[in-house]
């Protein structure tokens, strides 16, 4: 898919059809989009999980409920490690924003794959690290996404401010 198109592909589906399973070649090219994804001093400090496992999803979607999440035939978990990241010369982790990077390329990946994502943090970590095994780990979960094919009606409206609100060129 053209790059533009796919940007314009790319929404949050909240529907899935879950006996449609993700191909595997398709899971592969997504994963190595996203180990392309640009990092701070090149540390890569972030991990996907593609959990197809079925008793691993019911939990993770214990912690993250609504009904949309539990038909994905893949439940994407984004982790990062503070330890491994580069830090901002205030001293905070730069974690956050390569990690966004890195879903961001999941995410244009997936959808140029014909494939559904929905970036999800409104999860409480504590209990996310704990269903994935993580407690008294380095690694933390940063985001999910469901990852299949979208159900029909699966993607609201697109709504944004107008781009010159967004964008500026100053001369
Ligand atoms: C950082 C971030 C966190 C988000 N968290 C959630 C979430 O917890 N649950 C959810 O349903 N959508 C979540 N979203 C999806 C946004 O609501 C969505 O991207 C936005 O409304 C724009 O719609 P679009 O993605 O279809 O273009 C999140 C998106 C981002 C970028």
């Amino acid at each position: 898919m053209e790059f533009y198109e796919t940007i314009k592909t790319r929404r949050s589906s909240r529907g899935y059809l879950p006996d449609k399973p993700v191909p595997e070649k398709a899971l592969t090219r997504i994963a190595e989009a996203i180990d392309l994804a640009p990092s701070a001093c090149n540390r890569q400090p972030v991990k996907f999980l593609f959990v197809r496992n079925p008793e691993l999803r019911a939990k993770i979607c214990e912690v993250y409920q609504p009904a949309w999440l539990k038909e994905a035939p893949v439940i994407a978990v984004v982790l990062g490690c503070d330890e491994k990241a580069w830090h901002r010369l205030e001293g905070d982790s730069i974690v956050p924003v390569d990690a966004a990077i890195a879903m961001e390329h999941f995410m244009l990946a997936a959808a140029a794959e014909g494939l559904g994502t929905c970036w999800i943090c409104a999860f409480r970590r504590d209990e996310m690290d704990k269903v994935l095994g993580l407690t008294g780990s380095p690694w933390r979960s940063v985001a999910i996404s469901p990852l299949g094919y979208a159900k029909a009606g699966a993607v609201g409206p697109l709504s944004r401010k107008n781009v010159h609100e967004i964008v500026q060129v100053i001369d």
